[in-house]
């Protein structure tokens, strides 16, 4: 894919909006294959609640599941749903054969007996298409075929796409989480990197960033990253989707500063963010493929 011109720095900015509306049509196609195979994909996102962030995150990826050919089965759950309510309905998606993919919106509400965990733990790993099912966890550790989270497959798929070597690279991730810091890091090894991670007790972390290719910076502290702690023509991945001080959306990386350095750089909004969505269906299509015995 080609650079967008920029007039400020030098650094290619990785466009994830066209990426990830790219990837979606080519799984329209698949979809397409898949349904006239018998096994249309049927996404199901189970919502609890009535948190705006969720609604909005849930709304959007039922449109885009729609959007791409998709069934989409919304199951939306009051706050005061129980845990054996809400496993229930899990046990009956996993049951249920024109279901591929359940995702069940996180964080889950507080106040009641609802456990995030438990919940996780009750989706059929085979149909656990956000990859945070211990078993998913364990496949990809062990380097066998299951499904990966969603943020960390969009930023390899945003590396490969812009053509941006893994292989003998020193990646410096930045953050620890289960959602994207520990998978990022275990993809990144898979595809032969040297992997230093990072967090908030890393004693000096400008220099950790200077000595790497590639960052990738998903902690959620605006403004973290500085210019002067990127090694000229090195890639920046920033997942962070934070409010900055003017009430803008921002990530953890100081855009204007990172452009002048990166070899790279991954805006916020527009970059990391909407390839989560594009991977999601890219699981959900696979988890079809493989319950029809195709490849996709
Ligand atoms: N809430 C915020 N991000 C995610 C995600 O990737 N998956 C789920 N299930 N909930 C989320």
């Amino acid at each position: 894919m080609k650079a967008n011109a920029s007039t400020l720095g030098s650094a290619q900015i990785i466009d994830g909006k066209a990426t990830a509306l790219a990837i979606r049509e080519e799984l329209k196609v698949s979809a397409k294959r898949l349904t006239e195979l018998g096994a249309k994909p049927g996404l199901a996102v189970v919502l609890v609640g009535e948190d705006p962030a969720s609604q909005v995150y849930v709304r959007n990826k039922d449109r885009a599941a729609e959007a791409a050919g998709f069934d989409v089965h919304t199951i939306r759950l009051p706050e005061e749903t129980t845990q054996a309510k809400l496993l229930a309905e899990i046990h009956s998606l996993n049951d249920n054969p024109d279901v591929h993919g359940i995702l069940v919106q996180l964080p889950l509400p507080k106040g009641g007996d609802l456990n995030e965990r438990e919940t996780v733990r009750a989706i059929s790993p085979d149909k656990d298409v956000d990859g945070l099912h211990p078993e998913n966890v364990a496949r990809l550790v062990m380097g066998e075929r299951g499904f990966v989270p969603c943020t960390p497959a969009g930023c390899i798929e945003l590396l490969d796409r812009y053509e941006i070597p893994i292989e003998g690279k020193h990646a410096v991730v930045i953050g620890r989480s289960m959602l994207v810091g520990k998978p990022i890091a275990q993809l990144l090894l898979a595809r032969n990197a040297t992997v230093s991670m990072c967090h908030s007790r890393t004693a000096d972390l400008a220099s950790m960033c200077r000595q790497a290719d590639i960052i990738v910076a998903a902690v959620g502290v605006a403004g973290l990253v500085r210019g002067d702690w990127i090694q000229p023509g090195a890639a920046v991945l920033d997942v962070g989707i934070n409010r900055g001080e003017d009430g803008k959306l921002c990530g953890d990386v100081v855009f204007d500063e990172v452009r002048q350095r990166a070899g790279a750089l991954t805006p916020v909004p527009g970059g990391v963010g909407p390839m989560t969505i594009a991977m999601l269906l890219r699981n959900t299509a696979i988890s079809a493929a493989r319950a029809a015995g195709v490849e996709l």
